[in-house]
């Protein structure tokens, strides 16, 4: 049924009769549990992916997002209940739906470019099957403008625009708690092309959050919302690493100053550590300064280079533990604790760790690797040997904050180890536990 024209509440009743039909493009981390949730409150639920395994996975019942928590169950239930299905055919899947949702990765390239091929490619294939009363929303973040950039692409559906709908809501979740914050955690984000869309998505988000929605002026304000929350994130890490960088030039311990500064309710100084990592926060960054025109946003580019430039810096870290023991990094064995950006997630993307493994390379050491989420290819793939004890090593590193790490046996590291080092490039152990068993501990902010 169609939501154009209907007010929120009209779209409530609708939503949980069953007679929406919601086409949602990208299964993956975060289409999959939206499409779930959707189902799950009474829609029917197609889901577009080009990946055909996670299609049939979909189809089968399962769930092929390992990290989130009920998620297994809820596609399960929805699938069974015939109120979720996946497909490739993303024209088929348009002419059948209502709403088509648009959750396919935004991307940078090495340099910052944009990389909204995906993006494109759904708005073509949605174009093939518009009708009047449909409406398209962008949840992937957008650089602002982009979803209204869209217009022209749909537009070649033979509608204009006011006979769909268009609106941007931008998926404000992470790995892990998904689920959880498209339920009620947050408040959704809506900004929409006219009055009209903006009620009917309202009704849609305030069907499935509890938290309710807040209704932006336009559509380009709702994107900057979802960008800038990452720009924060981006620039006060970048701002926590700086300081933790001339706590180390002065002999103090950045986490000790950090937590006291921190109980002024003006002051919130974020953790420093080996770098940022992600498809969020390292990208987003980028659609701010690449579509700067005027303005020149130098303390967003800063931040970026001074997160970038963490690796580094744990590297420089180990050569000085090593320091200590008298030995060179070239030749030493050096076990890295972590492979994914961050703790409890099997995800790589931009993972501080990649730089570090090479560079402690080009430094002429040997370099292992160990993390619970990961596979012996895994670590292959980025360059290091698979080590699962700590036998002749030199110096530990860890670059993830994942919780095994924080329980590390650090009484049999200290006898199994052929040297006493650990570069704690996350703020996992306490440093008064390590140095009574001899070792050098190092970390960023406290060197
Ligand atoms: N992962 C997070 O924590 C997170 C948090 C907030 C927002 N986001 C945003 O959500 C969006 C999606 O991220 P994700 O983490 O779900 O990505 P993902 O890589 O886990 O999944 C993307 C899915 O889209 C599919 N896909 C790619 N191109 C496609 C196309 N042309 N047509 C149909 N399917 C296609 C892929 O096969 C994959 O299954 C991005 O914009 C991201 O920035 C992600």
């Amino acid at each position: 049924m169609k939501l154009l024209g209907l007010n929120r509440e009209e779209v409530k009743q609708v939503f949980k009769e069953g007679k929406v039909t919601i086409t949602v493009y990208g299964l993956g981390k975060m289409g999959l549990p939206l499409a779930a949730v959707f189902a799950d409150h009474g829609a029917k639920v197609i889901g577009v992916d080009i990946n055909e395994r996670v299609v049939e996975m979909i189809n089968r019942g399962e769930n092929h997002v390992k990290e989130e928590p009920g998620l297994d169950e809820l596609v399960k239930r929805n699938v069974e209940a015939g109120r979720l299905r996946a497909t490739t055919d993303g024209v088929e899947a348009a002419k059948q739906a209502d709403v088509m949702v648009i959750l396919v990765p935004t991307l940078t390239d090495e340099r910052g470019n944009l990389k909204l091929d995906p993006v494109y490619d759904v708005a073509y294939k949605i174009a093939q099957g518009l009708e009047k009363g449909d409406i398209v929303i962008t949840e992937a973040t957008m650089p602002p403008g982009t979803t209204e950039s869209l217009v022209p692409i749909l537009e070649k559906s033979g509608l204009k625009l006011g006979e769909f709908g268009l609106a941007h809501a931008p998926e404000r979740t992470m790995t892990g708690t998904a689920i959880r914050d498209i339920t009620g955690q947050y408040p959704k984000i809506v900004g929409a092309n006219d009055e009209k869309t903006l009620e009917a998505v309202i009704g849609i988000y305030e069907t499935i959050n509890r938290k309710g929605v807040i209704p932006m002026s336009s559509i380009k304000a709702a994107e900057a919302v979802k960008v800038f929350e990452g720009v924060y994130r981006d620039v006060n890490i970048a701002l926590a690493n700086e300081l933790a960088l001339w706590c180390e030039e002065h002999g103090l311990d950045a986490l000790e100053v950090f937590q006291a500064a921190n109980t002024q309710p003006y002051c919130h100084l974020h953790m420093p550590g080996a770098g940022v990592g992600g498809h969020c926060i390292p990208i987003y960054p980028w659609f701010v300064i690449n579509l700067a025109r005027k303005t020149n946003p130098r303390l967003i580019k800063t931040a970026r280079e001074i997160n970038d430039s963490m690796p580094h810096h744990v590297v420089e870290l180990t050569i000085k533990g090593l320091n200590e023991v008298g030995k060179p990094l070239k030749g030493s064995n050096i076990l890295v604790l972590g492979l994914t950006f961050r703790g409890g997630v099997r995800e790589f993307t931009k993972s501080p760790t990649i730089p570090i493994i090479r560079e402690l390379k080009e430094w002429g050491a040997n370099v292992y690797a160990y993390d619970p989420l990961c596979t012996k290819e895994d670590a292959e793939r980025f360059g290091a040997e698979w080590k699962e004890d700590f036998k002749d090593i030199d110096a530990i590193v860890i670059t993830t904050d994942h919780k095994e790490f924080r329980n590390l046996d650090l009484e049999k590291i200290a006898k199994e180890a052929r040297n006493k080092v650990i570069v704690d490039g996350r703020n996992v152990l306490e440093p008064t536990t390590a140095e009574k068993l001899g070792f050098v501990y190092l970390r960023v902010g406290r060197a």
